[in-house]
């Protein structure tokens, strides 16, 4: 039976790049959807970006761009990557769209009109002179806990604790740098404590029997969140915000994660409109159709408690199932800049190029549960060249030859074809259609590639048994050589159809090789085997290079232009977790005032007893009594040339106690290849004790 099903992956954020973990969701998404369109369903594949909030709106601002210029560029990028690794969205929208503005505020009325809707005065941070309301995220400052320094307003990063921001110690907005102050402001809430019994029921809900709607993993989350209670849920924010105004509340804006589940919905507005299909088909409340979201462990909150309840209460159907996956770590670890393991899309394609290496290797890892996976890097490149291409590749590299040399490219026919179905009839459960299917149906990709992995270890057992290279030597036995190769050829289209999802681009080049339109995988019954069989003296075309290994070198290089220098790393943490991901080597303007720099005249400078490097200089800042600096600059330059001079010093630097004395600062000096020092000088006019910024 043909189904109608909506199927998305979570929006991506529109103020960075997509890496490998983003990766993970949308290959596992795009191989569920391109299965279920294998199989005649009619399957839509919405996304957007996401483009609303604070973040992208000061990221933007500090690029000096607008919001609609960041976000425009960003789609560009994101929609390239996508098309690269092969995820085929039906529409790849963005939030900030027509359709979704129109539909969040109408699914805002409808909530309001349902009683959902309340007003509350909250007190909130702002900053007074940037003179904006300040998310936790943007307040830094010492943990209460640990003391670690410019830690986040919401948890503390050295020692893990969370807290609130008024309890941060010398608190500072991550913005200006200004302290923080308490204001009073109205915020609008969606009043979720309502909601509850409704969501107790839908989380542990099926709405088709035997698929729960929430993973068991997940259900049993949910439970502990209602133990706590649900809170009304806060979805208004205060100008300057990027995002859409609430209807009716000048200066209030809708919350971002209020519009941007709406988006799925807008992203398919949008594919109706382009394809004439009925949006109400899809989205009213009693509509027959599936609906599925595949999204990170990380945003089950969003999509199993907020969304369901907006779906509910402004009159729409609900999600048919949610499907959480976990996090990926590389070689066993978070991704991490300095180890070069945060690999973005690009610089995957750049290095390793071929995105179905990714693909595969995903596949063979993603059960369908909450679990972490893990992209291990030597296994990665062991299984592609292994199992791709040693195991998959290799049954046709080795026969498909034969065929075209002796069989003027065509496989048996007659009696040895009747010999061939025979062969695929007997052993038709042990070609595993029906479990492979399943597989692919509940998400559990790594067992089906299993599956197939297992079945082209047997193909190439039985070819190692027969050796079309030896049979092909003797002219006599050139019917065994032709049946041989026919089965060989047989197998390697049984097992590029139970690939395809995964490898749609090899897949494609094996239909030319097979001389066929497209492979298709028909609805499999016993009776229905004979689909999995080339017709009696097919003809074939002449075999081309289908894939290659990988070498390792790609995978070194690739890790070694993932790995930031250590300047970078050690820059303060960038202003929000959001940006984290991309920005990680840019700091803010509010970093480098940290760093105070003034022009000093070197007063003094002589050599040090006993040091090979060092000068000693006395150094005057305008300060009441002059600094002593030890320089490593002994080298280049004769302490009598350089008194008298201006250069520029660090004077906030903590005091350091060296051997000789005390230091207390640093002269700035570029070096060159060798080490060599050029200390700088300011313009003239410059006074000692000026800061420089
Ligand atoms: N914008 C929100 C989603 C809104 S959906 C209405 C968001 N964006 S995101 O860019 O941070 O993440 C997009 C998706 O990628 C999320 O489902 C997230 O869980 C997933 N992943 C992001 N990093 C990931 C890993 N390191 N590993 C696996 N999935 C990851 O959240
Ligand atoms: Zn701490």
């Amino acid at each position: 039976m043909s189904r109608k099903i909506l199927v998305t992956s979570a929006l991506p954020y529109a103020n960075g790049s997509i890496h490998l973990g983003h990766l993970v969701e949308y290959i596992q998404t795009d191989i569920w959807v391109r299965f279920q369109k294998m199989q005649g369903h009619t399957v839509h594949y919405v996304c957007a970006d996401d483009t609303h909030g604070t973040p992208i709106m000061l990221r933007a601002e500090k690029e000096g761009i607008t919001p609609k210029e960041l976000i425009a560029n960003v789609h560009k990028e994101h929609n390239a990557d996508f098309k690269e690794f092969l995820v085929e969205f039906d529409n790849f929208w963005s939030t900030d769209s027509d359709e979704n503005e129109e539909l969040s505020k109408s699914i805002y009325l409808k909530l309001k009109a349902n009683g959902k809707i309340a007003t509350k005065t909250i007190e909130q941070f702002y900053d007074p002179v940037k003179n904006m309301f300040l998310p936790d995220r943007f307040i830094k400052g010492e943990c209460p806990k640990c003391h670690a320094k410019d830690q986040y307003g919401d948890s503390c990063e050295v020692c893990g604790s969370t807290y609130s921001p008024t309890e941060l110690i010398n608190a500072y907005s991550a913005v200006s740098g200004a302290a923080p102050v308490r204001k009073e402001t109205e915020h609008y809430f969606f009043k979720l404590s309502e909601c509850e019994d409704f969501l107790k029921e839908w989380t542990r809900s099926e709405a088709i029997k035997g698929k729960p709607t929430l993973q068991g993993e997940a259900a049993n989350k949910m439970g502990e969140w209602f133990e706590n209670g649900l809170n009304d849920w806060d979805i208004s924010r205060d100008a300057p915000y990027f995002g859409f105004e609430i209807p009716d509340a000048p200066g209030k804006y809708f919350y971002v994660w209020l519009d941007a589940p709406i988006g799925y919905m807008a992203s398919f507005k949008k594919l109706c409109a382009d394809k004439g299909l009925d949006f109400d088909e899809y989205w009213s409340k009693d509509s027959k159709t599936e609906l599925y979201h595949f999204i990170g462990k990380d945003i089950l909150y969003f999509h199993a408690l907020f969304w369901p309840a907006t779906l509910e209460y402004s009159g729409y159907r609900k999600p048919t199932q949610i499907f959480a996956h976990g996090f990926l770590t590389v070689n066993g670890e978070k991704m991490s800049k300095s180890r070069g393991t945060f690999i973005t899309a690009r610089s995957y394609l750049e290095h390793v190029k071929n995105p179905e290496y990714l693909r595969y290797y995903y596949a063979a890892k993603l059960n369908g549960t909450m679990e972490d996976i893990d992209l291990n890097l030597e296994d990665f490149v062991a299984r592609v060249n292994s199992d791709l291409v040693g195991k998959y590749i290799n049954i046709a590299s080795r026969t498909a030859g034969f065929i075209n040399k002796h069989f003027d490219g065509k496989l048996v026919e007659g009696k040895d074809y009747s010999l061939l179905q025979r062969l695929f009839d007997d052993n038709f459960t042990s070609f595993r259609p029906l479990s492979i299917w399943k597989c692919y149906e509940e998400r559990d990709f790594s067992r089906a590639i299993r599956y197939v992995m297992d079945l082209a270890d047997q193909a190439n057992k039985v070819i190692a048994e027969l050796k079309p290279w030896d049979i092909a030597k003797d002219s006599s036995r050139l019917d065994e050589l032709h049946r041989v190769c026919s089965l060989a050829i047989n197998f390697f289209y049984l097992l590029s159809i139970y690939l395809k999802p995964v490898l749609p681009r090899v897949v494609d080049d094996v239909a030319k090789l097979l001389n066929l339109p497209k492979l298709s995988w028909p609805e499999l019954d016993a009776a229905a085997v004979s689909t999995l069989l080339l017709p009696e003296g097919h003809k074939i075309n002449s075999y081309e290079h289908l894939i290659t290994r990988i070498d390792n070198k790609q995978i070194e290089a690739m890790v070694e232009a993932n790995k930031e220098s250590l300047q970078a790393i050690q820059t303060p943490a960038p202003q929000a977790k959001q940006e984290a991901a991309s920005e990680a080597s840019y700091i803010s303007i509010d970093d480098f005032t940290k760093v105070n720099l003034v022009i000093a005249k070197i007063v003094n400078a002589e050599h040090v007893e006993g040091a090979e490097k060092l000068l000693k200089l006395t150094l005057d800042i305008g300060e009441a009594a002059p600094r002593q600096v030890f320089a490593g600059i002994k080298s280049a330059y004769d302490p009598a040339i350089l008194i008298g001079r201006l250069t520029v010093m660090v004077a906030n630097l903590a005091p350091r106690k060296m051997k000789f004395g005390m230091s207390e600062g640093m002269v700035l000096a570029a070096s060159d290849e060798s080490g060599r020092p050029f200390i700088l000088s300011p313009d003239s006019g410059a006074q000692p004790g000026m800061k420089v910024k």
